[in-house]
């Protein structure tokens, strides 16, 4: 009988709201009409307006990517990117981020500051200049170079949540903060190019200077045409040390698929480092459209859109 979980599963479309799927319950790992765009957490209108962006133009990939990703920088209420992104532990809010093509280009900046759209300067980096990361003031200047404006990113929110960590002032990282750390997005359009950004505030209270994963090719987001992407979110530092989205590229090229990938890379994990106080969370998607992701700790969830559809799927976990 259909009743309606099992209608909801079979028949997003016709709902009109994203919906939330076990991936356990999930009937099929592939998409089934392209393009086929996945984000980490529920970033629902970032994935629709780059779907819509590709629906029009198949073949404007980064453009689609960089207008999701730009509405998650732009967005106050997100506090773990962009505008409203919490600031590192002396009140500042530095950005990384990250883009890269079908080609293998790619174009990443670090510790930038007072730009909301640091994905925006990856892509000019990759595009206008020799070099592939730039860094602090470096990037900043250069970004003004290109034409961006500079802004104060901390929003009444997070400068009344710094006020507040000031008073004890620990650091610690926490597990899927307010589920939602970093938007790493990773396409596959209707003619089969892959391509993917990633775009973070970093860690909460953090040192400043501090770098995570999500600038780092290899680490926060890796893209090889002939074989699939990924990207990842949660603690940039062991991803770094593992570096986690190339390996879960390597492990698709040797057969696996992007579920089965991004369990094993999240195990390599587990074999060196304790994991019971750390989150990651991978996402990937190969050659063939399909997708997959997991995550350390349960709560991990990342968006999935196609032609018609978008979903929140509620990730696989080792723990
Ligand atoms: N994954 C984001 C960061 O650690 O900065």
């Amino acid at each position: 009988m259909l009743n309606r979980r099992k209608f909801n599963k079979y028949f997003p479309a016709l709902l009109g709201t994203p919906l939330l799927l076990s991936c356990d319950d999930k009937p099929t790992v592939q998409s089934t009409s392209e393009p086929l765009i996945i984000s980490t957490w529920a970033n629902t209108n970032a994935n629709t307006i780059a779907q819509q962006h590709l629906l029009k133009n198949d073949s404007a990939l980064l453009d689609a990517i960089e207008k999701g990703v730009n509405s998650v920088e732009e967005d106050p209420n997100d506090t773990s990117v962009g505008y409203g992104g919490m600031p590192d532990n002396s009140g500042e809010v530095t950005l990384d981020a990250c883009i890269m093509d079908k080609n293998g280009n790619a174009g990443s900046v670090t510790y930038l500051k007072n730009i909301i759209n640091a994905v925006s300067v990856a892509r000019k980096v990759m595009d206008n200049s020799p070099h592939v990361i730039l860094s602090g003031e470096g990037a900043n200047r250069f970004a003004r170079e290109q034409g961006f404006e500079e802004t104060d990113l901390l929003t009444d929110v997070s400068r009344t949540a710094y006020e507040k960590w000031k008073k004890k002032a620990i650091y610690k990282p926490e597990i899927n903060i307010e589920r939602h750390d970093t938007i790493g997005m990773i396409v596959k359009n209707k003619s089969g190019d892959l391509s993917g950004a990633c775009s973070t505030s970093g860690l909460q209270f953090k040192t400043p200077g501090r770098v995570g994963d999500s600038p780092i090719i290899g680490s926060g987001l890796y893209v090889d045409n002939e074989v699939g992407a990924a990207t990842a979110t949660g603690l940039g530092e062991v991803i770094l040390k593992s570096c986690s989205t190339f390996l879960v590229v390597e492990l698709m090229r040797q057969g696996h698929s992007p579920d089965s990938a991004c369990k094993e890379a999240l195990l390599r994990i587990k074999k060196k480092y304790d994991i019971n106080d750390l989150q990651v969370g991978l996402i990937a998607i190969n050659k063939n459209g399909e997708y997959g992701g997991y995550a350390i700790q349960p709560g991990f969830v990342y968006a999935v859109s196609d032609a018609e559809t978008t979903q929140v799927i509620d990730s696989k976990s080792i723990l």
